[in-house]
């Protein structure tokens, strides 16, 4: 059974956060905070039975306010990852977004789902985050009711539930933004992981990583992760991995991951039809937790979720959510060690 607990975190806008640390008893330990219902730490043995937090984070709330640039452990949203040219055009009205990442928008926006207090309640075997976001934020119409559970199942697995209702029609795509690094949040590079993904094709990208519609076959290309390979292996001169994969069907984890070194493992399973692979490529010497420093590729993200800027792109999977729809989303990642 899990157990849950709270300490204060700090305040935002005057609101009180708090930091809530969720256990199962065989060996998983999670820390989430309502301030943008962020996974803060987790903890997991490795082969010999010895604990490492394997997420990127801040210690402190005033970072993660000052200078959560990477979205460490952040819910993404209204729409996470991009949208071309910060617009898009919904049962005939054109909607403007913030631009924060070049021309185009991202995670959000300006102040998106990772930057807002949520309220939380505790639920069996976990917490429920909730977050009303009104309509016209960040430029998105209507008012967007979310509730994300995080749960722990007994054999080891954060479990994330989705769960949002809107007034009008608008966009939604929702992900979390954890980097794990299953050496230890401060062990450097993931490049000795070793990966496994379920996924024949990939949207292909621009230079402003963008999808151009076409959605391509990995084989022959670095992005065939059918077969386990190394992060590091084919990942060249280019900067790194951050490629939205079209997940095959099938049953069971559709992505894992090994370390080598530690024998860590982790699984992952989602309803969503894609999965971002970013490999901390943007991060840049960043003061993280207990004094350790997050350098290029010190983190990979697995973030499951709807493809990038799909309000562009018919033919992918749709992310228009209208009023009397539910828009649901189950995503877990398992742990284990061998
Ligand atoms: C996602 C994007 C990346 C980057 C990170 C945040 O993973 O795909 O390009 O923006 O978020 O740094």
């Amino acid at each position: 059974m899990t157990t849950l607990t709270a300490i204060p975190f700090g305040r935002v806008d005057g609101q009180p956060i708090s930091l809530y640390t969720l256990a199962n008893g065989s060996g998983l330990e999670v820390s989430i905070t309502n301030y943008g219902a962020i996974v803060q730490a987790i903890r997991v043995p490795d082969r010999r039975g010895d604990m490492a937090d394997i997420a990127l984070g801040f210690d402190t709330l005033a970072d993660y306010v000052a200078r959560n640039a990477p979205y460490f452990g952040a819910i993404c949203g209204r729409v996470a990852n991009r949208i071309a040219g910060g617009r898009f055009t919904l049962d005939g009205r054109e909607y403007r977004l913030a631009a924060n990442d070049g021309l185009n928008a991202l995670h959000g926006g300006m102040k998106g789902f990772d930057k807002r207090v949520w309220t939380a309640d505790p639920v069996t075997d976990g917490l429920r985050l909730r977050l009303v976001s009104v309509d016209g934020e960040e430029g998105y119409p209507g008012e967007l009711d979310l509730r994300v559970r995080y749960t722990l199942s007994a054999d080891n697995a954060l479990v994330i539930d989705y769960e949002a209702t809107a007034t009008r029609a608008t966009p939604v795509n929702l992900t979390n933004h954890t980097y794990f690094n299953l050496a230890g949040h401060a062990a450097g590079s993931i490049e000795a992981h070793v990966l496994t993904l379920r996924a024949a094709h990939h949207t292909q990208f621009d230079n402003t990583l963008t999808p151009t519609g076409a959605i391509a076959p990995v084989a022959g290309t670095p992005l065939d992760f059918r077969t386990p390979h190394a992060i590091g292996e084919r990942i060249g001169a280019a900067s790194g991995y951050d490629n939205n994969f079209v997940l095959d069907a099938g049953t069971g984890p559709c992505a894992r991951v090994t370390d080598p070194a530690t024998g860590r493992i982790l699984e992952m399973e989602t309803t969503e039809p894609g999965v971002q692979l970013y490999t901390g490529n943007f991060l840049d010497n960043v003061a993280g937790k207990a004094g350790a420093v997050y350098r290029r590729h010190g983190g990979l993200c697995l973030e499951a979720q709807h493809f990038p800027d799909s309000v562009h792109h018919p033919h992918f999977p749709g992310t228009i959510l209208r009023p009397g729809e539910t828009y649901t989303q189950r995503t877990a990642y398992r742990f284990a060690a061998s």
